[in-house]
């Protein structure tokens, strides 16, 4: 019977799909890394976590592993060149949370311009002294511009909420000519130089890591919003910092951090920043199809059968 290692328990109908499969993982929450590793000897296949770090070592104790499912459309913790040297297939999870990361991205740009966490943090303070003229002014969106980076499935399901909110869009590829609907081409310079709003819906690649440093933010107006639902890499964390400490910038938005579960202590205590522990495909329905998707794309390969969402499509042999 073809073998299955879990890192962690999944959401969704996993066991149903690989029925006929031995499943090894945790009831539930997730396995240290060196309990799913010792589990990789006799394994056709592995189904990780996005903070799963996906290397060599993994090929290694797996000599028979076929595919490794990737619980996450982004799969920037795999080394491809040490998959495709043993021949393994990555699969991933796009498509299916789409519109529930698209759906945090908005609520995010929201909370920033209307300073949302901030009226939250005066009212739980205590420091709130009633209805006034002046308290916690923010931005209206209608008729802002905003710029999106990396204009793929998800940002183009922002550029469709943008548009019912009456915001003009623009977007920049990284790498990959902007054909969308609704979202007018610029280049990045010119992005971070005009929008209102910058939302980064990028993958984490050495040509976006730290894309939004220092020069990048001086670029930006010092009234715009920076909202970043993609990788904690892509911004650098002491450059966004200091342009919140010094007033450049109307606010934040982050919901990835380059060291998951770790956040920079001075993000913690920057002004007009919104954190969010990782929520984009949050979503019980997202994740429960993100789960599917995984366990078909598994279910496939060992099948001889070639799933639609492999990162790294190599002919499939049964
Ligand atoms: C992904 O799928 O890459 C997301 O970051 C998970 O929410």
């Amino acid at each position: 019977m073809p073998r299955v290692v879990l890192t962690a328990s999944l959401p969704g109908d996993v066991a149903g799909i690989l029925a006929g499969h031995e499943l090894r993982g945790p009831a539930e929450g997730a396995w240290p890394r060196a309990r799913w590793l010792a589990e990789l000897a006799t394994a056709d296949a592995l189904i990780c976590l996005l903070s799963d770090r996906i290397d060599a070592e993994v090929f290694e104790r797996g000599p028979h592993l076929r595919v490794v499912a990737n619980y996450a459309v982004g799969h920037d913790n795999v080394d491809h060149a040490a998959a495709a040297a043993r021949g393994v297939l990555i699969a991933n999870t796009p498509d299916v949370l789409t519109e529930a990361t698209a759906d945090l991205a908005f609520a995010l740009i929201l909370a920033a311009a209307r300073r949302i966490g901030e009226g939250e943090r005066l009212i739980r303070g205590g420091g709130w002294r009633g209805w006034s003229p002046g308290l916690l002014h923010g931005v209206e969106l209608t008729g802002q511009t905003l710029g999106i980076v990396g204009v793929g499935r998800v940002g183009r399901a922002v550029a469709r909420r943008a548009q019912g909110f009456g915001l003009h869009v623009i977007g920049a590829g990284h790498g990959r000519a902007v054909d969308a609907p609704g979202v007018t081409p610029v280049a990045l310079d010119e992005l971070l130089a005009t929008a209102d709003v910058v939302s980064l819906h990028c993958p984490l690649t050495p040509a976006t890591r730290g894309l939004i440093d220092a020069a990048a933010l001086a670029r930006m107006k010092p009234t715009a919003i920076l909202v970043n639902t993609a990788r904690g890499e892509c911004v650098d964390d002491d450059a966004l910092a200091d342009a919140l400490e010094r007033g450049h910038l109307a606010g934040a938005a982050l919901d990835v951090f380059a060291h998951e579960p770790a956040v920079a202590p001075r993000l913690l205590t920057a002004p007009r920043l919104v954190l969010t522990p990782h929520l984009g495909s949050a979503t019980a329905g997202a994740r429960a199809r993100m789960g599917e998707l995984c366990a078909r794309a598994v279910a496939a390969v060992l099948a001889g059968q070639r799933p639609p969402n492999l990162v790294a499509p190599r002919e499939v042999t049964a």
